[in-house]
């Protein structure tokens, strides 16, 4: 199928290229590289460096490619930024996300993927996490992913844009290929593995007195493939509404730096600091709706695995995608 890809040059974006184009998919890539990397961008697709912000490019974008799915992942995605920076969020999220919407009808586009968030959920009544929770963000970048996802009901009943929104638990790892790069990094496995890495002397732990048995938050990880199977399936007829996805269990942030340690043979210095503003105690998704309705079936689900993955990707690309 023809795929049209915002923020294909980020972090979970390019991963998902790759892995469209190796099932036989037609893609175009369409990112600001405001985040992402323009070596990131599998070469194999069609790069277009363009803004969500600038209407007619997009629409021209859209509709020029004969665009049939629309695969939405560019967004800024940092809980803590969000929280002294709400302007940005809404901005990035929501507001220039309705051109996107509008190209989507626009374009007569079939269906509409879009990369939502547990971070929905806010401080959740039930563990695991099931999709009827009632959706109460706790940080602005949640409250933007609920507003688009508000909007996508209403493309959907007054345009008839189908949608899947794929509300992603903490996605980690890496392909062969792609990995994770963030200018300034603030998520939990990569800030560990520079320290085995030696680029950093010590990884922060924000916050030790949760209610949780080490006190330390407990997320639950994703691997990036895994995700990316979850897009493709996502695209078929047929398939709609809101999907978590994660695998079901929890580490806390003292047993990823543990599993970092055995993995690459490194002793990892830490620093208690206090709380991250904006961070919940602990997220731990069902993936049951997932696993049956779109017949989601993850095949990375260790911590071992994903950090694996992590580790080879960031022993082989040391400075990232910088040269
Ligand atoms: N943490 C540390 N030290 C660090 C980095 C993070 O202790 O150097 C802690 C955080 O405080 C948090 C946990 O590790 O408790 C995980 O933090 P991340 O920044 O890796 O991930 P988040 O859970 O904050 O957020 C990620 C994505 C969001 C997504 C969310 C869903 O960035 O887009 O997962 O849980 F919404």
């Amino acid at each position: 199928m023809k795929v049209f890809v915002t923020g294909g040059a980020g972090y979970i974006g390019s991963i998902c290229v790759e892995q469209l184009i190796n099932s036989g998919h037609d893609v175009v890539v369409f990112d600001n590289l405001s985040e992402g990397h323009q070596k990131a961008v599998d070469k194999r697709a069609r790069f277009i460096e363009g803004c969500l912000s600038d209407r007619e490019t997009i629409i021209n974008s859209v509709v020029s490619n004969k665009s049939q799915i629309i695969m939405h992942f560019a967004a800024n995605a940092l809980v803590g930024e969000s929280m002294v920076n709400p302007s940005k969020y809404f901005r990035n999220n929501v507001a220039y996300g309705i051109n996107l919407l509008d190209a989507a009808i626009e374009g007569k586009v079939e269906k509409f993927v879009f990369s939502s968030t547990c971070a929905t959920y806010g401080i959740p009544e039930v563990i695991p996490m099931s999709e009827n929770l009632p959706l109460n963000p706790i940080n602005p970048y949640g409250e933007s992913k609920v507003i688009f996802e508000k909007l996508l009901q209403w493309y959907y009943k007054l345009h008839g844009l189908e949608f899947v929104a794929l509300r992603y638990f903490n996605a980690a790892g890496a392909s062969e290929n792609f990995g994770e790069h963030h200018r300034i990094e603030t998520h939990l496995i990569p800030n560990v593995l520079k320290v085995a890495l030696g680029q950093s002397n010590q990884c922060k732990i924000f916050g030790t007195d949760y209610p949780t048995p080490d006190g330390t938050c407990i997320r639950d990880y994703i691997h990036i493939l895994d995700l990316a199977q979850a897009h493709m399936l996502a695209m078929e007829k047929g398939k709609n509404g809101f999907f978590n996805l994660g695998n079901g269990e929890g580490y806390s942030v003292r047993q990823v730096i543990d599993t970092c340690e055995q993995i690459s043979g490194t002793k990892i210095a830490t620093v208690e600091e206090s709380r991250r503003s904006g961070d919940p105690p602990r997220l731990i998704a069902s993936a049951q709706k997932a696993l049956e309705e779109l017949n989601w079936n993850p095949k990375f689900g260790s911590l071992e695995k994903i950090i694996e993955s992590a580790w080879a990707w960031h022993k082989k690309n040391p400075n990232g995608y910088n040269v």
